[in-house]
């Protein structure tokens, strides 16, 4: 039996044609994100706020999920048919995870296919443009929808369910993060704090690569399914 708590960030879904932050060429070299992914940065000028999340929902509404979600789905259900579990974390608000067929995600950074009302607090769907004027479903009140995401300087979602969940697992795998970003970029400390294996898989080592047993150099949706196949391989 085995339980593991895996973390995925951007890299995941590169091979989607969905932007990772960091690299050249990434979503912050074009945008700056105090401008962009703070809540005073809404505040400010909400139309600018509304326009990039605009575009990535559209972005996203285009793209597949690649042959790493497929495997990630394939691993939870193998877990769970051996008596293990799988604990999928993921920092991407994306749905390319629940697209391949993952039934359980934890979206620590919350959702882009998702509104919530300043006002009233209502969640709701959101696959069309939000705009200033849009009118929240719930309350009726326009100017308050905002994506579900969570923005710099705010708190990620479910902190105490990931720490529940990595004491409670022997495997710690972070697929295509940098490790820039906290607190997600210290659930390897955490995991080895519990005496938990670490394993990193990313194009490159990441900066926090010397923190993990393991790296696993490879794109995503090559390295990702060939670890699946190992842990699911004669156990
Ligand atoms: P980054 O852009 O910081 O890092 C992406 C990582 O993926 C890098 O380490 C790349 O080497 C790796 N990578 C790129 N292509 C890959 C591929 N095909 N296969 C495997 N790995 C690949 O993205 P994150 O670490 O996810 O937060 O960023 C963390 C957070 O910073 C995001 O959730 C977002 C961002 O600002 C907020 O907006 C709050």
């Amino acid at each position: 039996m085995r339980r593991l708590f895996v973390l995925t960030g951007a890299g995941v879904s590169a091979e989607s044609g969905l932007g990772t932050f960091r690299d050249p060429g990434g979503i912050w070299a074009k945008f700056d994100p105090m401008k962009l992914a703070t809540p005073e940065a809404f505040a400010a000028d909400p139309d600018r706020v509304h326009a990039f999340y605009n575009l990535r929902r559209r972005n996203l509404l285009s793209a597949a999920p690649n042959a790493a979600h497929g495997a990630l789905a394939s691993l939870a259900t193998g877990l769970a048919a051996r008596g293990g579990g799988l604990f999928l974390c993921t920092q991407n608000i994306d749905d390319l995870h629940e697209r391949a067929g993952s039934a359980q995600v934890h979206h620590m950074h919350g959702e882009l296919l998702r509104s919530r009302c300043l006002g009233c607090g209502a969640r709701a769907p959101c696959r069309d443009e939000l705009k200033t004027a849009t009118a929240c479903g719930a309350c009726g009140r326009a100017g308050r929808l905002r994506p579900d995401v969570v923005w710099f300087g705010e708190m990620p979602l479910g902190l105490e369910a990931i720490e529940t969940a990595l004491a409670e697992a022997d495997l710690f795998v972070a697929i295509g993060t940098s490790g820039s970003v906290y607190p997600a970029a210290g659930f390897v400390e955490t995991a080895r704090g519990f005496g938990i294996r670490t394993c990193e898989i990313n194009l490159a080592p990441s900066d926090n690569a010397a923190m993990f047993d393991e790296c696993r150099c490879g794109p995503a949706g090559e390295a990702v399914p060939a670890f699946v196949a190992e842990m699911l391989d004669g156990r």
